[in-house]
């Protein structure tokens, strides 16, 4: 098999482990991107098998799949609170447990999503365990596309070289929130809750894509075998 096949089936095992920890009754936070669709996939199949459960969408990308899938969505007109939100990232901080997210666009809305949810679980597969937030991938951040360019200033000041992200036409990427992405490729990260509180202070800055403190559990699918790590 090749090696993109295997990374397939990694992400596929690790989905599949967190949805098996759904139960019946419960509103659930769907994630965005490739690994969390796995996990909207197996728990459509729970699903068609009996199992009840309202989805909360954290993009319309998954919204649209989950409804295709049969899974009944809700929204926060309706409930406060998520029992359970599985969801991907582009890395882990294996000692904290704090991830990066946002690649897939869709940060700020998983940001809502997992600070609403009792326990938010991630699901990665091996690649994107690190000892240092931002070791492979930029940090990316959403903001208001007025203004931009001087949000870029100010969160250039932190050596991190922002770029704005593009779509396939070569033209601002916009987000579901209707905002810009600024990718920004950090040195790897000492200190990221220090660090998200003063990105968080800069006007223009809607979310920044370092998620601390909010992942209770991380499904970590590796070719030895699937690692549980949970937050202390
Ligand atoms: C989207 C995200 C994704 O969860 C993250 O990019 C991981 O995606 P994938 O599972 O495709 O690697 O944060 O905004």
């Amino acid at each position: 098999m090749s090696r993109n096949g295997e990374v397939e089936l990694l992400k596929k095992q690790a989905a599949l482990e967190a949805v098996a920890l759904v139960e019946d009754g419960m509103i659930v936070g769907l994630g965005t991107g490739s690994t969390a669709s796995y996990a909207i996939e197996a728990l459509a199949q729970r699903v068609k098998g009996g199992l009840k459960i309202q989805g909360i969408p954290t993009s319309r990308r998954t919204a649209e799949q989950a409804e295709r899938l049969g899974i009944v969505l809700t929204d926060f007109s309706m409930h406060r609170l998520i029992d359970l939100t599985i969801d991907g990232a582009d890395e882990v901080e294996v000692r904290s447990l704090n991830v990066i997210k946002g690649l897939g666009g869709a940060l700020l809305r998983e940001k809502i999503v997992a600070a609403a949810s009792k326990k938010l679980i991630i699901v990665v597969d091996e690649r994107k365990m690190v000892d240092r937030l931002a070791s492979h991938t930029p940090v990316p951040v959403e903001v208001i596309p007025f203004g931009w360019q001087v949000t870029a200033e100010r969160l250039a000041n932190f050596d991190c070289q922002p770029k704005l992200r593009l779509n396939e036409k070569g033209e601002p990427f916009i987000s579901d929130g209707g905002h810009y992405i600024l990718d920004c490729a950090f040195k790897p990260i000492d200190r990221p809750a220090e660090l998200a509180q003063q990105l968080d202070t800069i006007i223009g800055v809607v979310e920044i894509g370092l998620f601390i403190g909010l992942a209770k559990l991380v499904i970590t699918a590796k070719e030895t075998g699937v690692e549980f790590l949970s937050c202390k």
